[in-house]
């Protein structure tokens, strides 16, 4: 068994306990993850709601594969959750994986959860302990807390370990992450981690070791560098449309340069979610505060190209239909910010949704996962599980959630629901021909119409 030097002493790396603060998308999986490679591991949330599902086996969310792994791990023993700080005193190393959302009133980040975890922790762990932040923080913040911490609790320490795992492949990401990168100060801090991700080591996975504030940086640099290729297909689609083009044979050609590479160039309604969004925009408001603005005014552009994608969709809608669409009913296939996932945060297929019933429309939503949060969020919007419910008497249908459910329908019967039959494609990903020659209307963003 390997072993890490612990407070002066050596202990068994298996004997490592765990504790992972915040129960989310990030701390449930975080969790669920580590206590397969065999870790004892304790979560705590202070949403007595979600602890309680949790115990029992639940996921609050749906994420692929994430139920099972907990159930098998709340069932060896090795996992388990509490509401109660008391319960991580006895953990060597706290995963720090609460929310960082994007203020109300700005661009930064709320740092209240971070801040609080951090302070509701300190005074009770254990002398030789490691906190480790996993949460996308402003860079600065990891200093910030080290120094924090260290004043309230001198005998422990302070990491960073950001997480990169994307929702639907989280289990996936976080069992065989593509890289590690940590944030140290010192070898012993950087020997825990190498002990808790011992496997990963063992499977060749690439190791970051990084200063707190380059740790920090690489998770919004990645981020922003994703959001940038997305707003770049999406500008390269408003060109294509303006000239007569067809964006994804663009993105496939310029995709076959490995240096530009094919992933991330789906053009379409753009990017959500609870990351990509508020991350780009906490990075500027950041640099902003380290007088760096310039140095990212152009995440203002990929911002805006990204929310113009969502009011370009209303365009299409109002040219192919009509300009007031009072009465009109809108069938919209999605609401989840992107498929395998039922997170609607910043989700663009819901944004478009609310716009189109806002301007009158009778719009009706079908999502095969995410029905329940969106209406949670917007009770306004009629929702259904049914997809001929939705489809019925439909004067145009936009596919904005590219779930595999909608590739599989098949046009011709559809056609036989819908009042007329025009498709917005905002995913690019139906079979275009297929649809046409059942006698639909395709329209999509950056490709000409053809019928
Ligand atoms: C993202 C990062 O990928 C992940 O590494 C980080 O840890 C968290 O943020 P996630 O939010 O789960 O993960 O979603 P991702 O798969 O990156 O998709 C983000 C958004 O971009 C979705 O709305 C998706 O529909 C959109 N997207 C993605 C496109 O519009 N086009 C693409 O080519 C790819």
């Amino acid at each position: 068994m390997p072993t890490v030097p612990f407070l002066g002493t050596t202990i068994s790396a298996m004997a490592l306990k765990i504790s992972v603060i915040g129960t989310g998308y990030l701390g449930a999986t975080h969790a669920a993850c580590i206590s397969s490679l065999g870790f004892e591991v304790v979560g705590i949330d202070t949403d007595a709601a979600k602890i309680a599902a949790l115990q029992n086996g639940k996921v609050p969310f749906f994420e692929p594969d994430l139920e099972e792994l907990l159930s098998a791990e709340i069932a060896s023993g090795r996992l388990t959750f509490s509401t109660s700080f008391d319960d991580l005193r006895d953990a060597d190393v706290h995963f720090i994986c609460v929310g960082t959302p994007q203020v109300k009133d700005g661009l930064a980040a709320d740092m209240t959860y971070v801040n609080g975890a951090l302070e509701a922790i300190a005074p009770l762990i254990k002398a030789g302990s490691l906190v480790v932040g996993k949460s996308t923080v402003p860079v600065g913040t990891a200093a910030r807390l080290r120094a924090r911490l260290l004043e309230i609790n001198p005998d422990v320490d302070l990491a960073w370990n950001p997480e990169f795992l994307r929702e639907g492949f989280a289990v996936d990401d976080t069992l065989h992450p593509n890289r590690l990168v940590v944030g140290v100060t010192n070898d012993r801090a950087e020997n825990i981690l190498k002990e808790v991700y011992a496997k990963n080591l063992a499977e060749q996975t690439p190791w970051v070791r990084a200063d707190l504030p380059t740790s920090e940086l690489v998770k919004v640099a990645a981020n922003s560098f994703l959001a940038t290729k997305i707003s770049f297909i999406n500008a390269m689609a408003e060109i294509c449309e303006a000239a007569g083009g067809d964006v994804t044979v663009l993105a496939k050609a310029i995709g076959y340069d490995p240096r530009i590479g094919s992933r991330f160039l789906q053009a379409g309604i753009g990017f959500g979610g609870g990351c990509l969004p508020k991350d780009i925009r906490a990075f500027m408001a950041r640099a902003e505060e380290l007088g760096a603005r310039q140095a990212l005014e152009f995440l203002r552009e990929i911002d805006s190209i990204n929310l113009r994608a969502r009011a370009r969709v209303i365009d299409l809608v109002r040219r192919d239909l009509s300009e007031d669409l009072m009465g009109k009913k809108v069938a919209i296939l999605g609401a989840a910010f992107k498929p395998d996932s039922d997170d609607v945060r910043d989700s663009p297929a819901l944004d478009i949704a609310v716009q189109i019933h806002a301007a009158g429309a009778d719009v009706v939503v079908h999502d095969p996962k995410a029905t329940h949060p969106a209406k949670q969020r917007f009770p306004a919007l009629t929702f259904t599980e049914d997809i001929d419910e939705c489809l019925r008497e439909a004067e145009i249908v936009l596919h904005l959630t590219e779930w595999k459910i909608y590739r599989e329908l098949d046009p011709s019967v559809i056609k036989g629901l819908v009042k007329r039959p025009i498709l917005i494609d905002g995913r690019n990903m139906l079979d275009r021909s297929k649809w046409q020659a059942a006698g639909w209307h395709v329209r999509a963003l950056g490709r000409a119409d053809t019928n």
